[in-house]
């Protein structure tokens, strides 16, 4: 629904697809496979980082790296951005299809009701102290809500060890060759068929309830976090606001304006699911060993937190600060690309176009500089930046401003402290780890890649008091 005080961006949001439409249009799609379902198992090439492994199947989004296109459920980011809310993303990613009215007024009541986590933010002051990091916090809050939720009654759903689940690492036959699905059912087993008792269900590890309730609280949490690590006491989320809305309240204390509304709306919108991701992958592996949803969030809060993932944004707001401006850049570029340093905010494993998340928040951010006198240098900065970067190397290597490249910039001028940058991707991207858990667990096959062991295999054992005499 297009509001009139946000019109203009949407607007913008609209030139931005118009823009990146015509620009992609006649470039090739060369992985057509990568949308097709899968005969288990397949033959694909893999590099190290298990770059080009297919891990599963989903239904979630698609990354299109060399259009630069990026799909939540079938539907292209451009046209949600402009047309829909981040409350509106959530429930299409948990369940599949957009919410009619009536839904998504029973989900943001939903939402409303989880907001709140006092008990977890009680137990947080207690613990944090000078130095924990904002992403260090949130981790851990992430599972002090646990305990908030169920009561410490998530133990229920725990498997009882040898009986619920047969297999773990290191009994499962490590095979050579993956068999796929015949030992992905065989995880899930009926217990009965193995002794009786409770079955153990995805359903249950996953818990769509949880789901919300972290989608919910992490942004509270985050809130807290930035306002307790500046000596100030945490805020309560307003019932009537919307998430974007009421993430900027508990943080900066002043209500937004529509306009810093709706750019958190989208800005939540475009991180909220990206593929298998560093972090995403790590909520994976970690929900394979059938741990909680709580675990799974944290775990990708901690993948998250690294600057080759989601903590460039922070690092690329003091690069373009210690550039200076616009007329160091070239000078400043040359030295980093002679000793083949690495540009924040550029490049990208699937992306080898423009990352169609940067291209609105691009125009996005030099929209909102507009009003903020401090961050208009440091966007002449970055699109100069851009500009020489893309001349350099853009076209011979495949690199691109990425979403970190302009976030940071917008979460600036949204009010948000740079050390807050890293914490709010993370309360956008709870939605796509959790809504991707759900789905993995409906054909659960624990993680367990192998090493190529390049080590020796036949050194001779030497007892302590001997090691380190000369051999005769
Ligand atoms: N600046 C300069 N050169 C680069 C960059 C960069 N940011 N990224 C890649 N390259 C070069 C790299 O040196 C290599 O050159 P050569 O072939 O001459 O050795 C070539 O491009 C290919 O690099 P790669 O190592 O295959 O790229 P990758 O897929 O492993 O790296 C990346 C992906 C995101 C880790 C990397 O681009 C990078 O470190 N970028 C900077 C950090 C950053 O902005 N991270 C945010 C990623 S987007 C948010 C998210 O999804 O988390």
């Amino acid at each position: 629904m297009i509001r009139e005080e946000t019109k203009e961006i949407t607007e913008i949001v609209l030139k931005a697809a118009k823009k990146a439409r015509r620009e992609t249009r006649d470039l090739p799609d060369p992985e057509p496979e990568l949308t097709r379902p899968v005969n288990w198992p397949i033959t694909c090439t893999v590099g190290p980082g298990l770059e080009g492994a297919i891990a599963c199947e989903s239904r979630i989004g698609f990354v299109n790296g060399t259009k630069g296109a990026l799909i939540y459920r079938g539907y292209d980011i451009f046209d949600l951005a402009a047309g829909s809310t981040y409350e509106e993303i959530c429930y299409l990613l948990l369940h599949g299809r957009l919410p009619t009215m009536k839904r998504l007024n029973r989900f943001k009541k939903t939402l409303a009701a989880h907001r709140a986590t006092p008990r977890t933010l009680s137990l947080l002051m207690n613990v944090m102290r000078d130095g924990t990091s904002a992403m260090g916090a949130l981790r851990m809050g992430t599972n002090l809500m646990r305990q908030e939720f169920t009561n410490a009654d998530l133990d229920k759903f725990r498997p009882d060890i040898g009986m619920e689940i047969g297999t773990d690492e290191d009994s499962i036959g490590m095979e050579t060759h993956p068999v796929g699905e015949e030992h992905a059912i065989y995880e899930f087993m009926r217990k009965e068929k193995r002794g009786g008792g409770r079955d153990i269900s995805s359903t249950e590890v996953s818990n769509m309830e949880s789901c919300y309730h972290l989608i919910a609280g992490v942004s509270t949490l985050a809130a807290a976090i930035a306002r307790i690590r500046s000596g100030r006491m945490p805020i309560d989320p307003d019932p009537e606001l919307s998430h974007a809305s009421n993430y900027l309240y508990m943080l900066t204390g002043k209500r937004p304006t529509p306009v810093q509304e709706r750019v958190m709306d989208i800005s939540l919108i475009l991180h909220a699911d990206h593929g298998i991701n560093a972090s995403t992958f790590a909520s994976l592996v970690v929900a394979s060993t059938l741990a909680d949803m709580y675990f799974s969030v944290g775990s990708g809060i901690a993948a998250l937190h690294g600057p080759l993932h989601g903590g460039a944004n922070e690092r690329v707001v003091k690069m373009l600060r210690k550039i200076g401006g616009p007329d160091d850049v070239k000078s400043w570029l040359r030295k980093k690309l002679k000793t083949k340093q690495r540009i924040m905010g550029f490049g990208h494993r699937v992306y080898k176009a423009y990352d169609p998340r940067a291209r609105i928040l691009g125009p996005l951010a030099a929209y909102l500089v507009k009003g903020n006198k401090e961050m208009r240098p440091l966007i002449a900065t970055a699109l100069e930046l851009e500009k020489q970067v893309i001349a350099r190397i853009g076209k011979k290597k495949g690199i691109f401003p990425n979403v970190d490249f302009f976030s940071g910039v917008v979460y600036s001028c949204l009010g948000i402290p740079e050390d807050m940058f890293t914490p709010t991707f993370a309360v956008s991207r709870v939605a796509g780890w959790t809504a991707r858990v759900i789905e993995y667990l409906e054909n659960n096959r624990i993680f367990r890649p192998r090493a190529h062991y390049v080590g020796p295999l036949d050194r001779q054992f030497v007892t302590i008091d001997k090691r380190g005499r000369k051999r005769k």
